[in-house]
Parts: C-alpha cells; sequence; structure tokens
C-alpha cells in the first residue's frame, strides 16, 4: 500500500498522504513525500504540485510514538519543507479538515496555502510538553508575525480556517472544489506572480515584537514551563540568526525536550486519553443505538449542564422536573451556560439562539416518551431514583437508553428497578457539567455492550472525556477522593493550617488545594455525603473519621456559600478562621490525637496523595478501572492533578513502587488505627515484582 500517491493532470503533479486515518508523518511518509517532490521536480512537463491529504484530513502532524526513541530521530520534517522550498516549482498545500502540528509545519514550508473552510489549523506540540520541530517556530513567525506566532505556539490552540487567513497563514479560504483552486494556485504562482519562500521572509524585528518575545520570556519563566521558554528562545533566534542556525537549534531544543520526565508525562496522558475513549471512536456505526432525542430529568446544578452539553452538540432536549418553578430556574441557568459559551467564542450568538430554541420544558415524565436517552439527574436518594428509573422504564422506548447521574449510588440496584437493566448505565458528570471534560461511564452489571458503546459514542459526540468505571461506591474517581479527604482532616487535626494543606498540595501541583475546594462545592455536600458513607454497614470508620467537615457542617460552616468554613471568605480573598486553632485542637483532644508543632510539606503531599494512589491499585486489582492510565486519565480531566507529572498512577510509577510501599508502611506504623495503610494487595506484588527485577538485573 502506498503512502503517498501520486498523479499528473495537466502540467500539475498532485502528491496526496494516504495513511488512513491521519495521515501520521511518519519517518516513512516523510521519505514517500521527499520521493514524490523529487518525481515532480523531475518531471519537466509538471508545473508545480499540490499536496493534499486523502480521505479524512490533510493531516494531524507526526506520530508521537517516535518520540519514546529521540535519540533515532532526524530533522526530517526539516529537511522535507527545505527541499519543498528549493523545488524550483510552486507546491500549495491543499488544506481540509485538520492540518496540526508537524501537517501544519509541512504546510508553512509550501509555497502557499489554501484550506477549506471550516478547517482547523494549530500548532499543539505544546500540550505534549514539546514544541514545533519542523521548522515551524521559524517561518510561522516570519509567516504572521512574532505575537501570532508566539500564540499558536504557546497557547496550542487550533484556530479554524478564517481567523488563519485573517492572520495569514492561509492564503485562501474556500467552500469547495478545494483542489481545483490549489491548481489554479500553482498556475498562478508558476507563471507569473513570484514563488514566496517562506523560510526567507524577513524576519519581523519590530519594536513590539521584541517587547513581545520579553513579555512572554517573563511568563514562562515564571511558570516554569521547559517547552513554553524554549518556543520563546527559537522565536527569538528566528528574529536574529541566519536560518541555517536557528533551525539546528530549534532541533536541539526539541530533542531535549523529548527526554524532559514533563513531555513523557504529557505524552503518557496522550495515549491514555485515547486508550480510556477508544469504545467511543472503535464501534461501528450500525451497532450503536441511534440517539436524536435527549431527556434529562431534574433541572438542578446537574441536570441543567448536562441538558447544555447536549443542547450545544446540536440535540433536541426535554429538561423535566416536578415544578415549573424548578424549571424556570433550570432554563435561566441554561441560557446563562450559553451566554457564557457566546462571550469565550465557543459558538456565535445565532449558534446560541438555534441551541436554545430545541430546548423544551416539562413537569409531565411521560413527556421522556419520545427520547432514545434519558439522563436523570434528581436529587441523591435511594427511594426517589429508583421511583424515577422505574417509572422512566415504563415510560420510554424498547431501545432507549436510561442513564443515571448519580455520584455515590449503586447502578445496579437502579438497573433492576427498570426491569429492563441491560438498557440502563451510569452516565457521571462533573460540575459544572457543561465545562468540565470529564465523564465516568458506569457499566453496571447488566449493561449491554451496545449500550455502553453508545454512550461512549455519545461522550465524545459532546465533546467528553470518557473513562469506563465498573460499579462501586464512588466510582474511580470519588472513591480515591476519599483517601485523599481524610488524610486532610487528620492533618488538620494534628496541628497543619488549611492554608498550609493547600499551599503543599498546590506547590505539588494540583489546582487547587483540598480545603478550597470543599469550602468551593460545598462543606455541606462532602458531609451528607461521610454521613451517609458512615451509615453504610461496610464502612467502619472510628469517630475521628473526617472529623472536621462533619463538624463545620454542623455549625453551618458550610463554605464559600455561607462566608465561612475551612476558611472566612471575604469576596475574593481567603483568610484564617479566628478560632481554628482552638477548635480543632480540641476536637484533636477529644479523640485522643496528638498534636505537633510542625507538619512537613512533604509528609501532607505523600499522605493525601498515597492515600488516593493506594485505593487506585485497589480499584486495578478489582477490575473497576480498566488501566492505570484511565485512573490518571479521570484525576487530570476531573480532579485538578498537573498533567505535567501525568496523573497519580504514572507519579506513583515515577516514585518507584518500593518507595511507595516503603512510605506506606511509615503511615500504618504510625497510624495503625487506620485500616486503609495497608498496601493494596496488587500494590504489594507488583512492588515486590519490580524489587525481584531491579536485584536480578
Ligand atoms: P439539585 O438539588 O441541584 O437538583 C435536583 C433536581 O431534581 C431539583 O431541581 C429537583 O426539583 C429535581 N427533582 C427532584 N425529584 C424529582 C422528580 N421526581 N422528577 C423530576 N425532578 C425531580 O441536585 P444536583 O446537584 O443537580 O444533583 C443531581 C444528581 O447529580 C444527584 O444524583 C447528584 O449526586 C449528582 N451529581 C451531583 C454533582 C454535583 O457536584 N452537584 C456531581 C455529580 C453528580
Amino acid at each position: 500500500m502506498n503512502l503517498v500517491n501520486y498523479h499528473t493532470k495537466d502540467a500539475i503533479a498532485y502528491v496526496a498522504m494516504a495513511k488512513a486515518p491521519l495521515n501520521a508523518l511518519d519517518m516513512d511518509m516523510i521519505a514517500a513525500l521527499h520521493e514524490a517532490m523529487d518525481r515532480a521536480r523531475r518531471d519537466s512537463a509538471v508545473l508545480g504540485v499540490v499536496l493534499f491529504g486523502e480521505a479524512r484530513m490533510f493531516s494531524a502532524g507526526a506520530d508521537i510514538r517516535e518520540f519514546d526513541a529521540p535519540d533515532t530521530l532526524r530533522p526530517a520534517l526539516q529537511e522535507l519543507c527545505s527541499a519543498i522550498e528549493c523545488l524550483c516549482k510552486p507546491v500549495v498545500a491543499a488544506i481540509h479538515t485538520c492540518a496540526l502540528g508537524g501537517a501544519l509545519e509541512l504546510a508553512v514550508g509550501c509555497h502557499a496555502r489554501i484550506a477549506m473552510i471550516g478547517s482547523r489549523l494549530g500548532l499543539p506540540e505544546v500540550s505534549l510538553g514539546l514544541l514545533p520541530g519542523g521548522g515551524g517556530t521559524q517561518r510561522v513567525p516570519r509567516l504572521v508575525g512574532t505575537t501570532q506566532a508566539l500564540q499558536l505556539m504557546i497557547g496550542g490552540k487550533p484556530i479554524d480556517a478564517a481567523q488563519a487567513h485573517a492572520i495569514g497563514l492561509v492564503d485562501e479560504v474556500v467552500t469547495s472544489d478545494l483542489l481545483a483552486s490549489a491548481a489554479a494556485a500553482v498556475i498562478r504562482l508558476a507563471t507569473g506572480a513570484s514563488c514566496r519562500v517562506t523560510s526567507r521572509l524577513p524576519a519581523d524585528v519590530s519594536s513590539e515584537s521584541l517587547a513581545e518575545i520579553e513579555r512572554r520570556r517573563t511568563q514562562t519563566a515564571r511558570l516554569s514551563t521547559p517547552a513554553q521558554a524554549a518556543i520563546v528562545e527559537c522565536v527569538d533566534r528566528a528574529m536574529k540568526h541566519a536560518p541555517e542556525d536557528a533551525l539546528a537549534f530549534e532541533w536541539r531544543e526539541l530533542i531535549k525536550l523529548m527526554h524532559t520526565p514533563q513531555s513523557r508525562a504529557l505524552r503518557h496522558l496522550f495515549f491514555a486519553e485515547k486508550e480510556a475513549a477508544r469504545l467511543s471512536t472503535g464501534a461501528a456505526p450500525e451497532a450503536l443505538v441511534p440517539i436524536r432525542r435527549i431527556a434529562v430529568v431534574g433541572a438542578g446544578t446537574m441536570g441543567s449542564g448536562i441538558a447544555t452539553c447536549f443542547l450545544a452538540a446540536g440535540f433536541p432536549v426535554v429538561l423535566l422536573d416536578v415544578a415549573d418553578a424548578a424549571l424556570e430556574r433550570g432554563r435561566d441557568a441554561i441560557q446563562r451556560a450559553l451566554d457564557a459559551g457566546v462571550r469565550r467564542g465557543r459558538w456565535s450568538c445565532a449558534e446560541s439562539a438555534n441551541f436554545i430554541d430545541r430546548l423544551t420544558t416539562a413537569t409531565d415524565l411521560e413527556e421522556a416518551a419520545s427520547a432514545d436517552l434519558v439522563i436523570e439527574a434528581v436529587f441523591e436518594n435511594l427511594s426517589l431514583k429508583r421511583e424515577v428509573m422505574q417509572r422512566l422504564g415504563k415510560i420510554v422506548t424498547h431501545d432507549a437508553i436510561l442513564a443515571t447521574n448519580t455520584s455515590t449510588l449503586n447502578v445496579d440496584e437502579l438497573a433492576a428497578a427498570t426491569s429492563r437493566p441491560s438498557q440502563v448505565i451510569g452516565m457521571h458528570f462533573f460540575s459544572p457539567a457543561h465545562v468540565m471534560r470529564l465523564l465516568e461511564i458506569v457499566n453496571g452489571r447488566a449493561t449491554s455492550p451496545r449500550v455502553l458503546a453508545t454512550a461512549m459514542a455519545i461522550a465524545h459526540r459532546i465533546g467528553k472525556q470518557a473513562v469506563v468505571s465498573g460499579v462501586c461506591y464512588g466510582f474511580i474517581g470519588n472513591r480515591m477522593l476519599e483517601g485523599y479527604l481524610r488524610e486532610t482532616d487528620l492533618l488538620l487535626l494534628e496541628g497543619a493550617s488549611p492554608a498550609q494543606i493547600d499551599r503543599a498540595l498546590e506547590a505539588f501541583g494540583m489546582a487547587m488545594g483540598p480545603c478550597r475546594m470543599l469550602d468551593m462545592s460545598g462543606v455541606d455536600v462532602s458531609a451528607r455525603v461521610v454521613e451517609e458513607a458512615q451509615r453504610r454497614a461496610d464502612v467502619s470508620r472510628d469517630g475521628a473519621y473526617r472529623l472536621v467537615c462533619r463538624r463545620l457542617h454542623a455549625m453551618g460552616r458550610d463554605g464559600q456559600k455561607s462566608g465561612v468554613g475551612y476558611y472566612r471568605h471575604d469576596g475574593q480573598k481567603l483568610l484564617p478562621v479566628d478560632d481554628q486553632t482552638t477548635l480543632y485542637a480540641s476536637w484533636a483532644a477529644e479523640f485522643g490525637i496528638a498534636r505537633r508543632s510542625s507538619i512537613s510539606d512533604d509528609e501532607i503531599v505523600h499522605r493525601c496523595l498515597l492515600a488516593s494512589i493506594n485505593e487506585g491499585f485497589r480499584i486495578i486489582d478489582e477490575r473497576v478501572a480498566s488501566r492505570e492510565g484511565d485512573i490518571d486519565v479521570v484525576w487530570t480531566n476531573g480532579y485538578g492533578f498537573p498533567r505535567h507529572l501525568g496523573g497519580p498512577m504514572y507519579q506513583a510509577r515515577q516514585w518507584g513502587l518500593p518507595y511507595v510501599i516503603a512510605r506506606l508502611e511509615e503511615f500504618a506504623k504510625r497510624y495503625p488505627r487506620e485500616p486503609s495503610w495497608a498496601a493494596a494487595p496488587l500494590l504489594a506484588v507488583q512492588a515486590a515484582a519490580n524489587e525481584t527485577t531491579r536485584s536480578t538485573a
């Protein structure tokens, strides 16, 4: 099978990348493109070349797997782009659907670019801790100016063809006949207009550009992301050095970045995310339940957010609740979310109006009858949810899927209430549901594979990162959060302050420390979960378990909403609560917990994280999660775990499992009353295997 197809017509050579599905620019593809360009050069009947991608897209860029062996790589894409520039015949890139990373660099190495309307163009390398190493840091600033180029490379966000045209990244946007337009451009360049060679364009050395470089330099030094800092330095070279020197510098920097732990971790997550969502793209459409209409039951915080997700993906939605007032509040919340999307440029005013036009509301559950997917988001109450699911089971069509957004209840029990359990699944959204990317898909004991595949595909359609979880208390994410918060409260009783705990975990990289998080999401919400957990027969905890959370709630200190919780809230400011030390000391005394004058940040980070990680190994052992990567995807997308550390399980592997075991043993010795410090059996086995491999290596 050819990687590149070549044919000529009317004095034009058409060079097509033909490696489904993404036209990945790996070493073989680059070699094949070299050959095709050379063939066009040698053919005297050929005036110029149209370079395009067959099937789904122009190209999604480099094959990231090749980055695992950086020392075997050559600057092949740089060389290809230089060869194209020196071809003596015009090469025009005809872009459809997307040109990302190396693919955009390749296009920028051509003499002109024509893009199909709606295509996405971008340099997202930074999201993998890398930089564009195919000459992008040199050519893009020459084409669009330093400021725009830095924005594209440091932000990493793709732009659409119209925006790309506005900044000069593409020469023309067309609505049809892409190849014919590209051919016309080749003829124009070959017969009259001079051929622009991007790397020979004058560098953008305006005073604004120099100032922009300095501004970005200060910014990236503060954020300390190696990739962003290296991009700034490469663009600086583009202004001050000969193109050959600057290209060599770019390549050296890229290889250095490939070796960094940050890039390795980000690449791990890149693959983990694809793997976690694999069912969503792998299942054949005819195998799925057709989903045309959605019903959401419960118009509260979650219901309105979930409805927003589906409306914004173009689905008609019926929102159901028991009272008109609740429906009005829900509709207002949806309108506000859509307005915010307009402000952020996610959709236009007209699109937003179309979305809301497809929303209907009703108080009669029978209105769910025509929906293919019903998601219930009523109060977290078992008997209420059972009743709602049971009624829905009688209302909807035979093929319809019934999903529950419960965060703690047993999906199998809810499924049993419907008398059609194979059609029931959990879809656990995170708050705010229209913003958070993570969606745990809870695969019940009886859930049919077709229903699971449909739920995954729907998650993909509404732009969510899906991860499959088995049924258990808290699923993957919240189950691991339990230990993290348990240790937070205990550390407070032992003498750490909320500010110190948050500072330590935020310095580690967590987006938000646990005390701030609890205050924001509501201490009451957490306290109710704790009380429920204590009522459950299988959770035996001593009285100090999550004591701070429970006591604060009992005092009405529910966090941000009540002005005081773990912190005192003064507008946006978080201040220490006046009586926190006295209170925590007296609660500690009540349960015989010794206070210490100082607790190290290292202890805070390790106790909170290892409590979660240990549970993560139990989750794998019980097959609640299929892979460690799935857990990493959950925690980086839903719990603010730093992406550049790859997720909690990846981090555990970086620390080394024997080290993890040693720290667990240390905590187990210090807290014999806490059964959770015993190492998960799977962790113990794997740590021992690690030790053996090491000693025999
Ligand atoms: P909420 O209290 O904001 O909204 C619940 C809504 O359900 C209310 O509008 C209520 O009127 C409605 N409702 C009650 N009984 C009903 C019935 N029989 N028929 C139709 N509507 C009914 O609650 P929230 O926070 O939206 O939570 C809903 C579900 O989502 C719960 O199961 C919760 O555990 C889950 N969840 C909540 C998250 C959060 O952060 N709030 C995150 C993930 C899941």
